[in-house]
């Protein structure tokens, strides 16, 4: 099955296509490649990865494509009695990892299955990313070894609001501290005085719009750095002077979208560079035309596409990156 651009994506080469088929059958090999040394090399990405791929056939339309059991089967097998996920069994637990695992559990609607593998599971998980949390600048750290970074923090924000226990930890802090984060030009780094980013810009924006905090962002100025991040090619760049790069398509667009400011990037432009980032063959999605493809960016590739409402993709959630229904089911909206 191929899908088409419909009606506003006219101007689009009529071989622009997005290969449905090919991709659902490029994640569901990526687990049986066990004799390819890149699989090992990835193992501390396994539970990030099994995301990128799940969310990816979610708004595919092929949820079924992975097996539900064998997923938590895994997914479980990462938990460690703190309430922390590793990236893999016997991986030392981390926020990055644990923030994958919650979006797995409500996106398979799992938590049942979590609390008869470990009863009060769901406070457990949480109260190990809340004591994340440093009492003094409201940051999170990612692991007991105390990296501090607004990825942490949105990620902290995005797994307990999924969980419903957000209360746990000090919001009014975080806001602050992210607001300390923000640069001359209206954009974010990973800390106070960091380099604006993209990826950080989302983060940040991501945990003030989980905080309902976005009357913070200056969103005429953000919005104008973020908008110039688009290049003649139509790819976006994570900052100034960077080459274009497919998974941009995500840290900038669900930013904008936030802001509602989607529309100021040429849409179309930005459309025909990512479908030009496919294995037309092998399915998969690269970074730009013509290079590997990998999960990755194959993942926000596709959330790209579905934010830019490409034709028969589900709708994705511009600040969970996950199905849409699967977060107003989980936040009961
Ligand atoms: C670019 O990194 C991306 C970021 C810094 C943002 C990462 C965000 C998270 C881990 C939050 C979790 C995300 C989701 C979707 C739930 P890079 O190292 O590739 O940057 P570079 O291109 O400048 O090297």
């Amino acid at each position: 099955l191929v899908s088409g651009p419909g009606r506003g994506m006219a101007s689009l080469p009529a071989d622009a296509c997005l290969h449905v088929d090919k991709h659902v059958n490029y994640i569901q090999s990526l687990d049986t490649r066990k004799d390819e040394l890149e699989y090992w090399l990835t193992e501390h990405l396994r539970l990030n990865g099994l995301y990128w791929g799940m969310t990816a056939l979610h708004l595919l339309g092929h949820p079924e494509a992975l097996p539900r059991h064998g997923i938590l089967e895994f997914v479980f097998s990462c938990l460690h009695e703190s309430g922390g996920f590793g990236a893999a069994p016997g991986h030392d637990a981390h926020m990055l990892y644990t923030c994958s695992a919650v979006q797995i559990i409500a996106t398979l609607d799992a938590f049942d299955d979590l609390e008869a593998h470990m009863k009060d599971g769901r406070q457990k998980i949480a109260e190990w990313i809340a004591n994340l949390q440093d009492p003094e600048t409201g940051t999170f750290a990612g692991d007991e070894w105390g990296e501090k970074d607004t990825r942490f923090l949105f990620n902290a924000f995005l797994s307990l609001s999924l969980l419903g226990l957000l209360h746990l930890v000090d919001v009014d802090k975080a806001v602050q501290h992210i607001n300390s984060c923000v640069n001359f030009d209206g954009a974010y780094g990973t800390s106070p005085g960091a380099e604006s980013h993209s990826g950080q810009v989302y983060t940040c924006v991501g945990a003030l719009t989980i905080a309902g905090r976005l009357d913070q962002v200056n969103q005429e100025k953000l919005g104008a750095w973020l908008s110039e991040r688009q290049l003649k090619n139509g790819g976006l760049n994570g900052r100034p002077e960077k080459t274009e790069d497919v998974c941009y398509s995500w840290w900038v667009m669900s930013s904008l979208a936030m802001i509602n400011k989607l529309h100021w990037i040429d849409g179309e432009k930005l459309t025909a560079f990512i479908l030009g980032c496919q294995d037309p063959d092998l399915g998969g999605l690269s970074d730009r035309p013509g290079d590997m493809v990998d999960v990755f960016h194959t993942h926000f590739g596709i959330a790209g596409l579905s934010l830019l409402k490409y034709p028969g993709l589900a709708e994705v959630d511009p600040v969970y990156c996950m199905p849409r229904d699967v977060v107003h089911r989980c936040l009961g909206r």
